[in-house]
């Protein structure tokens, strides 16, 4: 499973690209509406960070086919290669999708709430399709469930197509997908940040420094000691 940051801004993602083992960046309109910059400024300095081979998704925000054909085109030309449109799976974004794949441009299907979705989605073309778990739950139903749904039905049906799950709020809900194997999952920075957040594993740690300081003294590693 691919590890996403779901953020725009710039600092967080500098400090978890050089911490964790990170797969790329997404982006939605709200995410960019909170990093209160030009869209292109903070995209472009995303791509700076991140460098031209990880990936970066950014969202089409016209509402019809040719318009999100238009935006599409605009920002995979504004941020190069390894760029992924996200395409709202909507009737005009599936005709969008279809456009854009047969040009030969990497599409990740966005805004999935049901596994039908993800379904028009592969069959359109799309290399991602990102269902959004929490939100999911938020509405009574499973997100893992759609979401492993979504991942099981791409199988059955040899469709090219992977899972990138959005939309989280807590690491139970990564673990779980983690475990099926989808493709990818991204997760806004303290999310990421709770993966690991656990006094256990911090108290291990530094209980191992200070019994080792006690034996070569205080502040000396292996490398000086
Ligand atoms: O881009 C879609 C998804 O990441 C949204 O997440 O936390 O706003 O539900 P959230």
């Amino acid at each position: 499973m691919k590890l996403i940051i779901d953020d725009a801004d710039t600092q967080a993602i500098r400090r978890l690209i050089d911490i964790y083992p990170i797969d790329g960046v997404t982006t939605n309109p709200s995410i960019l509406a909170k990093a209160g910059r030009p869209p292109f400024e903070v995209l472009k300095e995303i791509r700076s960070i991140i460098g031209p081979d990880l990936e970066l998704h950014a969202q089409v925000v016209a509402n019809d086919s040719t318009g999100m054909v238009a935006d599409a085109h605009r920002i995979v030309d504004e941020l190069g290669p390894h760029t992924f449109p996200k395409v709202p799976s909507v009737p005009q974004g599936f005709k969008a999708m279809k456009t854009l794949v047969a040009e030969g441009v990497k599409v990740t299907a966005t805004a999935i709430y049901t596994p039908l979705q993800g379904f028009l989605a592969a069959k359109a073309g799309a290399s991602y399709a990102a269902p959004y778990i929490n939100r999911i739950d938020n509405m009574g139903y499973n997100g893992v469930q759609v979401a492993k749904t979504i991942h099981d039905i791409f199988r059955a049906n040899d469709l090219d197509c992977e899972v990138l799950a959005a939309s989280f709020k807590n690491s139970q809900q990564v673990l779980e997908l983690a475990q099926y194997g989808i493709g990818a999952a991204t997760l806004g920075s303290p999310i990421i940040d709770g993966l690991v957040k656990n006094q256990a594993i911090t108290a291990a740690v530094e209980v191992f420094n200070a019994d080792f300081q006690g034996l070569v003294g205080a502040g000396r590693t292996m490398a000086d000691c």
